[in-house]
Formats: structure tokens, C-alpha cells, sequence
């Protein structure tokens, strides 16, 4: 029971890793604050969780919607003790069909909403005197991938918010960064039917890249999530690991 008494606050909480990351947390003794631009799916699956999980809607890439939710769970669940920012979406071409307001809503979303998330429960789990945040890169922060661009760009912005920003939370608060490389979820599920024409397809043809030879599941980066989280890596901080089947070696 790592999380015992445990308050987690996660964006993306409505489906894939964030939604996975929370049942973790729940089953090992925890209660969670869901946070997602869908606020009613947030709701329905904090209800599916179980008891002390609450479900909240905002968009990351809005500070004051950010800043109002985790009021909202300080507020329910008594505080912040570990959060994760899971939030976001793809989106994929050539860079020369990308325009400004697309490409910054790419970097809102993802580096943006990465910020105010830590931004605000910082001063939470400063009040509490310790505290875990892991934040979401991908491996398209270290490998190129064709008509990744905008993402690609984001996500490496991550893992350098992750590192710069440890200087500026308490010793006994932790920030570690997750690059996940192609796991189903939500996310992958439409590229994986299109591409493959059902999800078996899907995941062969995914996954003939990685040297497992299979795409990554939300509970496999909810474990390496759920370490950084917890006091099994309480001498770690400022770090980022790719979590990927082996993709980014080869
Ligand atoms: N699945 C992959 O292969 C993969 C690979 C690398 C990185 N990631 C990253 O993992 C994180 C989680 O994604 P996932 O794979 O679980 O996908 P998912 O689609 O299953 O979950 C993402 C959740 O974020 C929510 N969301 C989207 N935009 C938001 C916004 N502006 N504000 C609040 N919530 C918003 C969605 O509604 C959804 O519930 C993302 O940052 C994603 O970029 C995923």
C-alpha cells in the first residue's frame, strides 16, 4: 500500500494512462482527483474507480481551469500529494501545414498545461512539506518520427521543464518525467483501426519498430509512473525515462 492516505491529482484522468495511473493509486491505498477536458467521462470513471475519487472538468492549457481544480481537490480530498499531467492530444503532418494557432495549441496543451499543473499543486504540496509530480514526454522527444514536428517539440519542452523546475520545489518534493513510446490507449486506438483495420493489425504493424515487438499498455506506464510516484524512488528527481519496449535503442 505505497499510496496509503495518498491524495493524486491527474490530468488526462479520464482515459488511458492518467485513468490507469489513478487505479493504481486507488488499489494501493489512495484517493484521486480526476482532471479532464471531458469533465463528464472524469465523473463517470472516478465513479467506476470508487469510493473518495472525485471527477473534475478543465482544459490544461487554461491556467485559471487548472488552478480551480486543484482547488476543487483540496477542497474534497483534503490536499495534494501527488499529481501526474497526462493531459493532451496528437496531432500529426508536415510541418508546412501547420499555422501559428495550431502549432501553439500544440505547445498550450502539452508544455502549457504540463506548467500550470505543476504550477499550482507546487504550493499545495509545499503546505503538506513533500510531494510527487510526474510529468508525461513521449519518446517523439528523442527519436524523429515523420510529420512530428509540433509534438515532437512539445513533448522534448517537457522533460526540460521536469529538469529545470526541480530547483525550485522543496528538497522532500520530487519531479520525474515519463516518455512513453506507442501504447494503447485512446490516443493510438483510431491510428491503430486505421492503419490496421482492427487492433490485433494495428498492434503488429505498430509495433514491428520496437524490439519487443508489441505496442506498450496504460497499466505498464502506470507502474513505471506509479514508482516515480511513490517513496521507492525517493532519491530520484529531475529525471526522464523512456518507458518504450526498446524503440529509441534500435
Ligand atoms: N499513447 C501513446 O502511445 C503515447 C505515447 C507517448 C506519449 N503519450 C502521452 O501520454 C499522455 C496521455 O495520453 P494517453 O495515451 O493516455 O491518451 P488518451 O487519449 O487515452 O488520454 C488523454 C486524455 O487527455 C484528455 N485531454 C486532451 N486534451 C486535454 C486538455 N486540453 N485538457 C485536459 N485534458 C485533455 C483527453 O480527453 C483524454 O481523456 C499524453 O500526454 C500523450 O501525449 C502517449
Amino acid at each position: 500500500m505505497r499510496f496509503d492516505n495518498k491524495v493524486l491529482f491527474v490530468t488526462g484522468g479520464a482515459s488511458g494512462i492518467g485513468r490507469a495511473t489513478a487505479e493504481r493509486v486507488v488499489a494501493e491505498g489512495g484517493r484521486a482527483a480526476l482532471v479532464d477536458l471531458d469533465g463528464d467521462r472524469a465523473v463517470a470513471v472516478a465513479d467506476e474507480i470508487g469510493d473518495g475519487c472525485i471527477g473534475l472538468a478543465a482544459d490544461v492549457a487554461d491556467e485559471q481551469q487548472v488552478k480551480a481544480a486543484v482547488q476543487a481537490t483540496v477542497e474534497q480530498l483534503g490536499g495534494v500529494d501527488l499529481a501526474l499531467a497526462a493531459g493532451g492530444h496528437a496531432e500529426f503532418g508536415p510541418t508546412a501545414e501547420w499555422d501559428a494557432e495550431r502549432f501553439m495549441k500544440m505547445l498550450s496543451v502539452h508544455v502549457g498545461g504540463t506548467f500550470y499543473v505543476c504550477k499550482n499543486v507546487l504550493p499545495a504540496m509545499k503546505a503538506r512539506g513533500s510531494g510527487s509530480i510526474v510529468t508525461i514526454a513521449s519518446t517523439a522527444a528523442f527519436m524523429a518520427n515523420n510529420n512530428n514536428v509540433p509534438y515532437g517539440a512539445a513533448k522534448a519542452g517537457i522533460s526540460g521543464l521536469t529538469r529545470q523546475l526541480i530547483l525550485e520545489a522543496l528538497p522532500e518534493i520530487r519531479i520525474n518525467c515519463i516518455a512513453p513510446g506507442r501504447t494503447i490507449t485512446g490516443m493510438t486506438t483510431p491510428l491503430m483501426l486505421e492503419r490496421g483495420g482492427d487492433m490485433e493489425k494495428g498492434e503488429e504493424i505498430f509495433g514491428r519498430a520496437i524490439p519487443m515487438k508489441r505496442m506498450g499498455t496504460a497499466d505498464e506506464l502506470a507502474a513505471a509512473i506509479c514508482f516515480f510516484l511513490s517513496d521507492d524512488a525517493s532519491f530520484i528527481t529531475g529525471q526522464t525515462l523512456i518507458v518504450d519496449g526498446g524503440e529509441t535503442i534500435v
